[in-house]
């Protein structure tokens, strides 16, 4: 939910939005007071209404979601039902988990024009077989990539999966990089080096710490390695691949408001003192973290994948965290926060590629009842919990009540402003030409048209950042969902119901 104070005043309306919960699809509109004069008169008139935010929420797939596949249960669905499931979902990404067996083999052969992206690996104990050559490597290549592409869209390739820390495996550690250079030569072999990218997975203990973000860094210990997997994969524009976990940061520190920060609730933030950036939940915290360890060691470029994260939805004996309420919190709040677009604090309007753990309970893994237990689906394909993502749950959103007075629509000139309009533009304070021209950058980065602040077009005077940034934020947020979490750039951004619109300078609405 999110309160939306709107403030009548001689005439002029201005409206406020907080966003209160970041997975909120309504808004309750509050409006407070009016008034008019010097207090000579004043009506005080509360009401609320619902207010439709209107989500433009694509009925397609969405690139940044995906889903990982394990198979260590013994009621494992057909790949054909596995793949009938995901066709009703948003989710366009599937990492499979097992090993390079046949099963694998007929999964990865039912996802054959399905446009679903695949994440296909050698398992932790191929990767001493794949670093002895390269005649292993093409083996590999050959068995488990060549009969499937290109109808099967593999997209990348992971050797090993938390190899550097588990346990001292010094053998399978220093067997990792030689085996990702033999997989990448036998994928160039094959003219397939570009398309499919080669990576590991990593575990977020690789990193000393992870609070705060900024000083995320990864442990020396792994010094060496660290540095030449890197420079491999820099070279060759392969993502750097982590399993994120806030279920076990609270299992480490389980206090009711450490749960609402991993939870995606509302909570009352952490601030980063080194940058005084204000993280809201955890999941930012510990990909922020990534991406400082990546840039200390100069890869700012480098892509962060988030491989694995997930919340499970029972619990065994002693457990505390897992439960169906968590659960679906944690993964339909991650959805709405991937959504959004909002990106992280260090990385701005970034959607990472993130792949929720997992389609189906593993009953047969070992470990506590939550190991067992962070399946999104019944082997039958029934939910465990509404997680948001069937294509038709978009169009619930709908609200049923009238809401709020239709925005008005675009017009050209200087509309007068209108009850309904509602546009994003810079906060009023405490906002700096540095940041606005940060903003002006996203925005213009991300496919909206900036012609128009350009030299001879409609917006282009008055020619200062404030004028040209106020244009751009508009836009983005006009074209990103209208989602008030679209107007935020970093907390630089407001709403408002004044249109900024002036002589030929229209600035849209919804
Ligand atoms: C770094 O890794 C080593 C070896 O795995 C481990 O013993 C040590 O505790 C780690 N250091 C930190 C600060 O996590």
């Amino acid at each position: 939910m999110a309160t939306i104070s709107v403030y009548l005043k001689a005439g002029r309306l201005s409206l406020l939005l907080f966003p209160l919960y970041s997975d909120s699809l309504f808004a309750i509109a509050f409006v407070q007071t009016i008034s008019y004069g010097s207090g000579i008169m004043k009506y005080s008139l509360t009401f609320l209404v619902l207010f439709l935010l209107q989500n433009v929420y694509s009925a397609n797939s969405q690139s940044y979601i995906g889903v990982n596949y394990g198979d260590q249960a013994l009621n494992i669905p057909q790949p054909g039902d596995i793949v009938n499931l995901l066709k009703t979902t948003t989710i366009a990404k599937v990492r499979l988990l097992g090993s390079s067996d046949e099963s694998t083999k007929a999964t990865i052969k039912a996802f054959a024009n399905t446009n679903i992206g695949l994440v296909i690996g050698l398992d932790n104990s191929e990767i001493r077989w794949a670093a002895t050559g390269p005649d292993a490597a093409s083996q590999w290549v050959n068995s488990n990539v060549m009969p499937y592409y290109p109808a099967s869209k593999i997209i990348i390739v992971t050797v090993g999966n938390e190899v550097l820390t588990s346990a001292g495996d010094e053998d399978a550690i220093s067997s990792i990089l030689p085996a990702m250079k033999n997989i990448q030569n036998a994928l160039n072999t094959a003219s397939l080096g570009e398309k499919i990218k080669v990576t590991t997975v990593h575990s977020m203990d690789l990193l000393t710490e992870f609070s705060p973000p900024s000083s995320g860094a990864f442990n020396d210990s792994f010094g060496d390695t660290m540095k030449a997997l890197l420079q491999f994969q820099s070279e060759h524009g392969s993502p750097f691949m982590i399993n994120a976990s806030p279920f076990y940061a609270y299992k480490r520190d389980p206090k009711p408001e450490t749960l609402a920060f991993c939870l995606f609730q509302s909570n009352s933030g952490q601030v980063d003192l080194r940058n005084n950036i204000e993280y809201m939940n955890m999941f930012d915290v510990q990909v922020d973290a990534v991406r400082s360890a990546l840039n200390a060691m100069g890869y700012k470029n480098m892509e962060i994948v988030v491989a694995q994260t997930g919340w499970p939805y029972q619990n065994g004996p002693n457990e505390v965290g897992p439960s169906l309420d968590n659960a679906k919190a944690y993964v339909g709040n991650l959805i709405n926060h991937l959504r959004s677009n909002l990106g992280t604090p260090l990385m701005p309007g970034k959607n990472v590629d993130t792949y929720i753990y997992e389609l189906y309970d593993e009953d047969l893994k070992l470990g506590p009842k939550s190991e067992q237990s962070f399946g999104l689906f019944g082997a039958d394909g029934s939910p465990h919990y509404d997680t948001g993502l069937f294509k038709s749950s978009q169009n619930s959103m709908t609200p049923t009540s009238p809401a709020s007075p239709k925005p008005a629509p675009a017009s050209t000139g200087t509309p007068p402003p209108k009850l309904g309009g509602i546009w994003c533009v810079p906060r009023p304070a405490g906002v700096s030409d540095a940041q606005l021209e940060e903003n002006i950058k996203l925005g213009c980065s991300k496919g909206i048209d900036c012609s128009p602040i350009q030299q001879g077009g409609a917006c282009f005077e008055p020619n200062n950042i404030e004028s040209h940034a106020t244009y751009v934020m508009n836009l983005y947020y006009q074209s990103n969902g209208r989602n008030p979490w679209s107007c935020d750039f970093s907390h630089t951004a407001t709403l408002t119901t004044i249109n900024p619109s002036y002589n030929g300078c229209n600035y849209p609405s919804g």
